[in-house]
């Protein structure tokens, strides 16, 4: 599969005299991630969440992992991404629910987080933040097929979480704040870097 690394080579963004097309950003970093996004969405870890065979104990190795993935993340985040701070959405949001729902499913006990890679500015840490926004995407799908084969009243805050606006709303400030290529190649590097660290904490 072509990846594309950057910016010159998704044609359909191309610059044009100085000024980029609108949605470069998010095109650009769907692109050069799709084969990082294929490897995490492969991973047994995330397989076995839509397996006819799931059980309960699968559902909570996931929730455990995310929410490993997401407190590391947001804590490397929370100074970076600074220069990018929405005026509503926060790297953290999604915690709560994570966290709620592991503590309904009894798992309270969780090793600490790794510590995330670093991110080097805040085009970085932005890319690094579209990444957990985006894992939580595929999140309907899962939420049915969970209902349907464990507990019709399982704790699904998260998957199930059906805030249609945030995504719509967090990639019009991608957008708005990243208007230059070497703003968007680096925020390509920090999505990458995200997705790597994604890979080995969902490894399970
Ligand atoms: C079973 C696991 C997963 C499934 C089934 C899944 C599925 C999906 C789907 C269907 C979309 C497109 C949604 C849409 O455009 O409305 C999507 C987008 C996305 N996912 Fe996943 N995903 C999974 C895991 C992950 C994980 C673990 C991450 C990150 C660590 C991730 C990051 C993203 C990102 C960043 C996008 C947005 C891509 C774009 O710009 O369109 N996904 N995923």
């Amino acid at each position: 599969m072509r990846v594309a690394l950057s910016l010159s080579d998704v044609p359909e963004v191309e610059e044009s005299a100085n000024r980029l097309p609108k949605q470069a950003a998010r095109k650009v970093l769907r692109e050069a991630t799709r084969a990082d996004h294929e490897r995490v969405d492969t991973l047994p870890l995330m397989r076995r969440l839509l397996d006819e065979r799931v059980s309960k104990a699968d559902y909570g190795n996931a929730l455990e992992r995310l929410t490993l993935l997401h407190t590391s993340l947001c804590a490397e985040l929370a100074d970076s991404v600074a220069e990018y701070a929405h005026p509503r959405l926060r790297p953290g949001d999604l915690l709560p629910a994570l966290r709620s729902d592991l503590a309904e499913l009894g798992r309270r006990t969780m090793r600490d987080p790794d510590p995330a890679p670093r991110l080097a500015s805040g085009a970085e840490a932005l890319g690094a933040w579209y990444v957990l926004e985006g894992a939580a995407l595929g999140g309907a799908v899962i939420a049915r097929h969970l209902r349907q084969r464990l507990d019709p009243d399982l704790p699904l805050r998260h998957f199930g979480r059906a805030d249609e606006r945030r995504w719509p709303e967090f990639l019009r400030h991608l957008e708005s704040s990243l208007s230059s290529r070497s703003e968007i190649e680096a925020a390509v590097r920090g999505a990458r870097s995200a997705y790597r660290f994604a890979a080995e904490t969902l490894q399970a």
